[in-house]
C-alpha cells in the first residue's frame, strides 16, 4: 500500500506546484491561485473516484487507455490512448523543462555558474536549445530501459526527500508571510481563477499514472483505489498550503520566473533555505519524470499488445525484461520536444489530454455500470452516475472555459491525426479485426 502511495505522490508533485503555480499567480489569478487548486483538486477527485472503480474492475496496465478500451469499445480506446501520448509523453517533457530551471538555480546558487542562455534556454524564450531538459529525458530512458523504476526503495527515499522539502518550505515559509501579499486576492477575478485552474491543474497530472501499474500490485481491486485516492488527498492538501504560502511571501506579481518557489526564499534573503529547495525540487521532479515515461511505454505496450500499435512496442528485452523498444522511441521524442518547446504551452496541452481521458474514463463508469451490472467491484463510485457525471462535466469545464482557444485547436488537429491513423492503419491490424465474431 505504501508503496502504490510512495508511486502516486511520487508521480504527480511536481512542475506543477513547482513551477506552474508562479506563472498561474501572476498572470491568471494571483493569490487566489489557491482557489485554482482547490477546482482543479475536485474535479481531480471525482475523476479519481471513476478511475478507482475501474481500477477495481479492470486490473491490467495501461491506464485510462485500458479502461475506455473495455468498456466504451476499441475506437474510444484508440482516443484516449492517442490523448494519453499528450499526458504521458508531452507531460515528461513539460516537467524536463521545469527541471532544467531549478537545475539551473541549483548550479547558480551552489557552484556560482551560469549556464549561457543558448544552451538553457528554448528558441522562445531567446536561447537555442534547452539541453539539461533534453539530457534528463535521455538519461531517465536509459534507467528505463534497464529496468531501474522497479527499484522501489529508491522512489520511496526520493519521495520522502521531496515531502520533506516540500514541509520545510511549508514550515519555513508560514513564518515570512505578510498578509498584505494576499491583497488583492483575485486580482484578475473569475476568469482569472478558472483560467489559472486550468493550468495548475497540471499539477494533478500523473495520479493516474498508479493505475498503469496494476499488473504489478498484489492486491489490485483493494490497494488500487485507495492508493490512487490517499496520493490525491495527500497532494491537494499541500499545493493548498504551498501556493496559499508562496503568494504570501513575496507579491504575486514577481513570481513569473522558472523556480518560484525557491526564488521566493532568495528575494526574502533565504538564499541557503532556496538551495534546499533547488535540491529538493530536482529530486521530485526526477520521479514524476521516471512516473510519467514508465507510463508512457506501458501505454504503448498494452496497445501493442491489442494491436493498434506496430508490434516492436510490445517487445520485451531479453535481459532487463523491460519494453526498452517502446521506452527508446518515447525517450528521443520527448528529449527533442523538451529542448525545444514553451513550458506553458505543452503543459496546456498535457491538461487537454489528461482532461478529456478523465472525461471518457468517467462516462466509461456509467456505461460499464449498465453493460455489466453484476460484474465484482472492489470500490464502488458513490452517487452513480450523478458523480461520474459531474466529474466528466467539470472536466469539460476546465477545458472550455479556461484554457487557450489555440490549445483547443492544437488538440483538434491532434485528434483528427490520431483517427487517420486508426482508420487507416490501426483498425486493420487490431485483435479486434484479426479475430472476427468479437467486434465491438
Ligand atoms: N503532476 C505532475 C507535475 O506537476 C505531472 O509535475
Amino acid at each position: 500500500m505504501w508503496s502504490i502511495i510512495a508511486l502516486g505522490v511520487g508521480a504527480t508533485i511536481g512542475t506543477g506546484i513547482f513551477v506552474l503555480t508562479g506563472k498561474a499567480a501572476a498572470t491568471s489569478a494571483g493569490p487566489a491561485v489557491v482557489i485554482s487548486f482547490i477546482i482543479g483538486g475536485v474535479i481531480s477527485a471525482l475523476a479519481a473516484l471513476c478511475y478507482a472503480e475501474l481500477a477495481s474492475s479492470v486490473p491490467v496496465s495501461g491506464s485510462a487507455y485500458t479502461y475506455v478500451y473495455a468498456t466504451l469499445g476499441e475506437l474510444f480506446g484508440w482516443i484516449v490512448g492517442w490523448g494519453l501520448i499528450l499526458e504521458y509523453a508531452l507531460g515528461a517533457a513539460t516537467v524536463a523543462i521545469g527541471w532544467s530551471g531549478y537545475f539551473s538555480d541549483f548550479l547558480r546558487a551552489t557552484f556560482g555558474l551560469v549556464l549561457p542562455a543558448a544552451l538553457a534556454k528554448n528558441p522562445f524564450e531567446g536561447g537555442v536549445i534547452n539541453l539539461p531538459a533534453a539530457l534528463i529525458i535521455l538519461l531517465i530512458t536509459a534507467l528505463l530501459m534497464r529496468g531501474q523504476q522497479e527499484s522501489d526503495f529508491v522512489n520511496k527515499i526520493i519521495v520522502s526527500l521531496k515531502l520533506l522539502v516540500v514541509g520545510f518550505f511549508i514550515v519555513l515559509g508560514a513564518q515570512h508571510v505578510h498578509p498584505a501579499n494576499w491583497h488583492p486576492f483575485a486580482p484578475f477575478g473569475w476568469q482569472g481563477i478558472i483560467n489559472g485552474a486550468s493550468l495548475v491543474f497540471f499539477a494533478y497530472v500523473g495520479f493516474d499514472a498508479v493505475s498503469t501499474s496494476a499488473e504489478e500490485v498484489i492486491n489490485p481491486k483493494r490497494d488500487l483505489p485507495r492508493g490512487i485516492l490517499a496520493s490525491l488527498a495527500i497532494c491537494t492538501v499541500l499545493y493548498i498550503l504551498v501556493s496559499g504560502i508562496l503568494t504570501g511571501i513575496i507579491s504575486y506579481k514577481l513570481l513569473d520566473v522558472p523556480s518560484p518557489v525557491s526564488y521566493s526564499l532568495i528575494h526574502i534573503g533565504l538564499g541557503w533555505a532556496g538551495a534546499i529547495i533547488a535540491v529538493g525540487a530536482l529530486a521530485g521532479l526526477t520521479t514524476v519524470l521516471l512516473a510519467l515515461l514508465y507510463g508512457q511505454s506501458r501505454v504503448f505496450f498494452a496497445m501493442s499488445r491489442d494491436g493498434l500499435l506496430p508490434k516492436f512496442f510490445s517487445e520485451v528485452h531479453p535481459k532487463f525484461q523491460t519494453p526498452y523498444v517502446s521506452s527508446f522511441v518515447v525517450g528521443c521524442v520527448v528529449s527533442v520536444i523538451a529542448a525545444l518547446a514553451q513550458l506553458d504551452v505543452v503543459a496546456d496541452l498535457v491538461n487537454i489530454g489528461t482532461l478529456a481521458a478523465f472525461t471518457l474514463v468517467a462516462l466509461g463508469v456509467i456505461v460499464l455500470r449498465r453493460r455489466e451490472p453484476t460484474l465484482t467491484r472492489g470500490f464502488r463510485v458513490p452517487w452513480s452516475p450523478w458523480l461520474p457525471l459531474a466529474a466528466a462535466a467539470g472536466s469539460l469545464a476546465l477545458i472550455f472555459k479556461g484554457l487557450p482557444a489555440l490549445t483547443i485547436e492544437c488538440y483538434l488537429l491532434w485528434l483528427v491525426i490520431g483517427l487517420f491513423v486508426y482508420f487507416l492503419h490501426s483498425r486493420h491490424t487490431s485483435s479486434l479485426a484479426l479475430e472476427p465474431g468479437e467486434s465491438s
